[in-house]
């Protein structure tokens, strides 16, 4: 690079032709995030595109204005960066880092909940990145696992701050935070504190509030307010309406209740509790060195399989029963069926099965109930396995068609044990135990139908 391009580029504002805009890898109510790359220097970039007349005409202006001023004061390993913004005559730009492994929320849907120490890291990089933030005076107010995004070493890079309030001037830096006030409702129901509900006040402590949601959902799988609609999740906020699932690990049982506390100034890290250094030598966090956790390397995302009741071994730990694993092979006999014997199995479905209404007219290969687990939490299902292929699964109870596991070529049976087995699909692992102990039966029938379905596309 010549000192002159880098001289004349310091003071010249970007335009959009500086860039080769990408695909869209996020979308708001007010913007659009594309991927970019950077002409002269091939960097990747994450830029965020407002356009103005929208933006005026929801009278949203000062939030943009709000996310620009906040990203232009924080300069920290586990935010996002704002490297320049633009504009035209139509639209604003905020060129910002690009988070390449994406939302953290991705990461639970995929794994269904986090073991202890994937828990235990990814919330002691919110907690040393909340300490930052509130030193500088910010409540983020909108704290969730959609916000926390991955970068290519898999830390955090949090982002979003157009909810977010400035309580005071960075040039107070040193004077103690006072639990500041504010009155504009934020946030997403899931994660968004009482006191923003009841008095439309936020406290630096409104962020661990959201904290203490998001150490229960790695842990558990889901969120601890959970309901059909906004107002009851608020309902359930208020009252402090929550429980912990059977498993849930005794020492985040106890950060969780010290943090999800009604009281905004009885939350474990806020000023009143000692702040952040008592919440660093909680238990939970023993051996997590916060001072220089963005430099050492996270432990690898593995899920996490609970010994429940119900799932009580994993005496086949070590066993894969995937595509290539030879005892596979030997199991799945090709069981072709004719286009009479199809018709007769049909019309005997369709006279005697209850569950034919919820296939679409397919023929069931081979149905059973069982226990559908996102991390604590499980539900009986009756699992359908039809032509097409598909795997729909019933709410028996109540006879409702739930949803499907989406089947691709790159979707994986695999036993884990008697009674659990997953199905690997790309965006997601389902795991699903047989209340007859016969997982391998189920592997063996998905894996007879992918190999009908995608076994011979290949060879083709
Ligand atoms: N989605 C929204 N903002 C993003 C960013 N900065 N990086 C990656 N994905 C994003």
């Amino acid at each position: 690079m010549s000192v002159n391009s880098g001289e004349s580029k310091k003071n010249v504002k970007k335009t959009p032709n500086d860039f080769i805009f990408g695909k869209v890898i996020g979308e708001g109510s007010y913007s659009t995030v594309y991927l970019a790359k950077e002409v002269d220097s091939s960097t990747e970039y994450a830029i965020k595109v407002l356009e103005k007349r929208h933006i005026m005409r929801e009278r949203k202006t000062q939030y943009v204005m709000r996310e620009k001023e906040v990203l232009m004061k924080l300069n920290h390993p586990f935010f996002i960066r704002l490297f320049f913004t633009f504009q035209d005559t139509d639209r604003l730009y905020f060129v910002l880092s690009y988070a390449r492994r994406g939302e953290l929320l991705d990461y639970i849907h995929k794994l269904s909940s986090f073991d202890e120490p994937c828990s235990r890291w990814y919330t002691a990089e919110i907690i040393a990145a909340l300490d930052y933030l509130h030193t500088k005076g910010i409540i983020h107010r909108d704290l969730k696992p959609e916000n926390i995004l991955l970068n290519d070493e898999m830390h955090i890079q949090i982002t979003d701050f157009g909810s977010a309030k400035i309580l005071k001037d960075t040039k107070e830096e040193e004077e103690a935070p006072v639990s500041g006030r504010t009155n504009s409702f934020v946030g997403t129901a899931q994660y968004v504190s009482p006191e923003i509900l009841t008095s439309k006040k936020a406290y630096y402590s409104s962020d661990l509030w959201a904290l203490g949601c998001i150490v229960y959902q790695l842990m558990s799988g889901l969120p601890p307010f959970r309901g059909g609609h906004e107002y009851q999740i608020f309902q359930k906020i208020t009252k402090l309406e929550y429980e912990f699932p059977d498993g849930f690990n005794v020492v985040a049982q106890d950060l969780v209740e010290k943090l999800l506390v009604l009281n905004p100034e009885q939350r474990l890290g806020c000023e009143e509790m000692g702040g952040f250094e008592k919440l660093k030598l909680h238990p939970f966090y023993e051996g997590i060195d916060f001072d220089h956790i963005h430099e050492q390397k996270p432990p690898p995302l593995v899920p996490f399989l609970p010994a429940t009741s119900t799932n009580p071994e994993n005496i086949w730990s070590s066993y894969r029963a995937g595509f290539d694993d030879a005892r596979m092979v030997e199991i799945i006999t090709q069981t072709v069926i004719t286009d009479d014997e199809r018709k007769k199995r049909l019309e005997e479905q369709q006279q005697n099965s209850k569950y034919h209404k919820f296939v679409e007219g397919n023929l069931i290969l081979k149905q059973g109930l069982v226990d559908k687990r996102k991390g604590l939490f499980a539900r009986k299902r009756m699992l359908l396995l039809t032509e097409g292929p598909h795997l729909y699964y019933v709410d028996p109870a109540n006879q409702v068609l739930k949803g499907q596991i989406p089947w691709s070529e790159e979707l994986r049976p695999e036993a884990k044990n008697f009674k659990t087995f997953f199905v690997h699909t790309p965006n997601r692992t389902y795991y699903l135990e047989d209340r007859e102990s016969r997982s391998q039966d189920w592997v063996a029938k998905i894996s007879e139908a992918w190999q009908q379905y995608y076994g011979n596309k290949n060879k083709k």
